[in-house]
């Protein structure tokens, strides 16, 4: 099958896209990444997004209204990829969208008397199916909260089948808003997986950089802004602090936990240690690298040995995380998951191709160690293209 895998995540830059022909069932699954790309959002929505995300209230018509809206563009998006992949949409057999998410409580908290965990992604795979005449699969996270998983994360399948290796240990590093790690130990049964979100990456340091430059500039690319601060051993300590690096996984966050009154807490202790903006941005940059040590060495090293750690995301093409990264953890090889077949930006929406398929074959595609569910579950609903006349 050729299945187009659509993702924005927390950070809501755009929308990743990846084609992948996908054949075979696992363990003898097989797939190739034929082309991936990336359409920006537009400007006023990629503001909304942020909005909702952040918990601005909305009214149910605002929230309905945006999900068919993001259907329209994820399908635009999706129209746009095959021509610049120059495959006809025809061609195309299936397609998975992630959605955006806009609420995630991965562990139960009470609502209306009784404890409740829940997810929303929206972006309507109905209207995607409508545009773009190809079966879309969406909403892949709630059967696994359904059967009291977290929903998340994902990804760990697609890690599990791309990087399984006999002898050697390996974990998978994605650098998106937030940083999330897959543990797969040297010839791991599925059941051996487990992953979780280590905490903030490009979110904070985006958010940061927008604050700095009154939204001038979105992102410090290549790190050249986080390079000329200067570094503050008792800033960096404070935010390292952070109780929800001690937290035990499975584990996971985002924009509800690190979003504005966070980025407000770290610009207030900037202010304190006397920081400028780009100390602060360094210190930013050094968290999201301290923190996956850290998580490393508290909660896997001790029980799994690694050889290697490959690195997807935008955040991958960040020099100075990788460089404090490589330096913390000698012994291990660090490498970027193109080395791997599937390149740092392709890296999650070439997963949502994957467990696309496998919902389309009705096949599990949870890790259960990794989201917590009782048990195996088929991820997705599926929305059919309309019949061709
Ligand atoms: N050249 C670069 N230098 C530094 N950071 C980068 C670079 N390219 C991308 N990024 C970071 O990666 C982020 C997007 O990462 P992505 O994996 O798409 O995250 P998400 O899954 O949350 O959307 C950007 O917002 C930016 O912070
Ligand atoms: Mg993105």
């Amino acid at each position: 099958m050729l299945v187009l895998g659509l993702m924005s995540g927390t950070s809501a830059d755009g929308i990743d896209a990846a084609l992948a022909r996908i054949s075979g069932a696992p363990p003898k699954l097989k797939t190739k990444l034929l082309g991936h790309t990336s359409v920006k959002f537009p400007t006023a929505l990629r503001k909304e997004i942020l909005h909702v995300a952040e918990g601005r209230l909305i009214t149910a018509n605002e929230l309905s209204q945006l999900n068919f809206r993001l259907g329209e563009v994820f399908a635009d998006a999706a129209l746009e990829a095959c021509a610049r992949f120059r495959v006809s949409r025809s061609r195309v057999d299936l397609v998975g969208s992630h959605g955006q998410t806009v609420f995630h409580q991965g562990r139960p908290a009470f609502f209306f008397g009784r404890k409740m965990a829940s997810t929303l992604q929206i972006g309507e795979p109905a209207v995607i199916a409508a545009r773009t005449g190809i079966t879309t699969v969406g909403d892949f996270r709630p059967a696994d909260m359904a059967l009291g998983g977290q929903g998340a994360p994902l990804v760990p399948y697609a890690d599990y089948l791309l990087y399984r290796h006999a002898k050697l240990g390996r974990v998978s590093l994605n650098l998106g808003g937030i940083a999330n790690i897959t543990i797969i130990p040297a010839a791991a049964k599925p059941s051996q997986i487990f992953a979780f979100d280590t905490g903030p990456a490009n979110m904070l340091i985006d958010a940061l950089v927008t604050h700095f430059t009154r939204g001038r500039q979105r992102y410090d690319k290549d790190a050249k802004t986080a390079m000329t601060g200067r570094g503050i051993p008792a800033l960096l300590d404070e935010l390292m602090r952070d109780p929800y690096f001690r937290q035990k996984p499975p584990k996971s966050t985002g924009r509800e936990y690190y979003g504005d009154a966070y980025v407000k807490k770290v610009l207030a202790l900037g202010e304190r240690h006397r920081a400028k903006p780009a100390d602060v941005i360094r210190a930013a940059t050094f968290l999201t690298a301290l923190s996956v040590v850290d998580a490393l060495c508290s909660f896997v090293l001790p029980k799994v040995k690694i050889h290697q750690l490959i690195v997807s995301g935008g955040g991958a093409r960040n020099p100075l995380i990788l460089a404090q990264i490589e330096a913390a953890l000698p012994g291990i090889e660090v490498l970027p998951s193109s080395r791997f077949g599937v390149p740092e930006d392709a890296k999650e929406a070439f997963a949502f191709a994957l467990l696309a398929y496998e919902a389309f074959h009705q096949r599990a595609a949870n890790l259960p160690s990794a989201t917590g569910a009782r048990g195996p579950a088929i991820l997705g609903k599926i929305s059919y293209a309309p019949p061709r006349g």
